[in-house]
């Protein structure tokens, strides 16, 4: 199994019916009924250059592309499938990380949502940054709600008057995603602070302490030193006078 995941063109166009036919025989197999999506519509996606396609040799076996609503504001990731004996070997994850980061080359002010009730996809997603949130963080374009239509879960979404539904929304912002970089990257910047600007205000205290320390030190030897040559005077002073005076008692004496 050789399978390469490439960004769909005009030479991928004769694939579209094999797709349309992965995807309606995947959605009749799991009952939830299916957006409708032409071999037209796969092509035209195909010449956009807004799908990826995997293929084994010359056999097409995974497929998603781009929409775009609310003037490009929202961009969808649809029409995910996989088939069915290449399934449970991360091919779905390739594919999505590629028309991923394909949306996020053509459309990067976009927030890129989806809706599903699969737990693949709900995983491959968290992967990539979506977060879970309600159907009105969601484009209010109709024609994205109309793809709900084919889905046998449609009557409970009129119901509930498009909030909810069975599916999950999630979404990535790109905004959101910008903001909450710096509380990722102060921490990291935090030990290099420590690192560098700690250790230097610590060494210039230290510094300062020793200067502290070797100037009281040196004044009280300095005084000390002082006290001694006034003593010593002082001594050498009343040993002089009492000289003197046992002098001038021998002189007295002899007198
Ligand atoms: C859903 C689908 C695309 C998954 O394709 P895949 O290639 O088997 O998925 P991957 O191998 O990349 O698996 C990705 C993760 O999803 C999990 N997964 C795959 N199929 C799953 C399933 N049916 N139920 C629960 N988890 C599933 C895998 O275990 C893996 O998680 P892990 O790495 O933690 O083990 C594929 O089953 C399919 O084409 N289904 C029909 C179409 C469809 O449902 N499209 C999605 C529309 S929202």
């Amino acid at each position: 199994m050789d399978v390469k995941i490439v960004i769909a063109n005009e030479n991928y166009v004769q694939y579209a019916g094999v797709i349309c036919d992965l995807i309606l025989l995947s959605a009749q197999q799991r009952g939830t009924g299916i957006a409708n999506r032409t071999p037209e519509y796969i092509a035209d996606k195909m010449r956009q250059g807004k799908a990826v396609i995997a293929m084994d040799g010359d056999k097409a076996v995974g497929f998603a592309y781009i929409e775009t609503w609310s003037h490009g504001m929202f961009v969808a990731n649809s029409g995910l499938i996989v088939a069915h004996e290449y399934r449970k070997t991360g091919l779905a994850r390739e594919i999505k990380k590629r028309v991923f980061d394909l949306s996020r080359k053509l459309y990067p002010k976009a927030k890129i949502f989806s809706i599903t009730t699969g737990l693949a996809v709900m995983k491959i997603n968290s992967e990539l940054g979506y977060v879970p949130v309600t159907f009105s963080e969601l484009t209010r374009d109709v024609e994205f709600w109309k793809g709900c239509e084919g889905c046998t879960n449609y009557d409970i979404l009129q119901r509930n008057e498009y909030r909810m539904c069975l599916c999950t929304g999630l979404m990535f912002d790109p905004e959101k995603q910008r903001k909450s970089k710096p509380t990722v990257i102060v921490p990291k910047m935090l030990p290099v602070k420590f690192l560098f600007i700690r250790p230097a205000i610590f060494l210039k205290r230290l510094f300062q302490w020793i200067c502290r320390k070797q100037k009281a030190e040196s004044s009280q030897a300095e005084s000390r030193r002082q006290k001694a040559v006034k003593q010593k005077a002082e001594s050498r002073k009343q040993k002089a006078e009492s000289r003197k005076q046992k002098a001038e008692g021998r002189r007295q004496k002899a007198g």
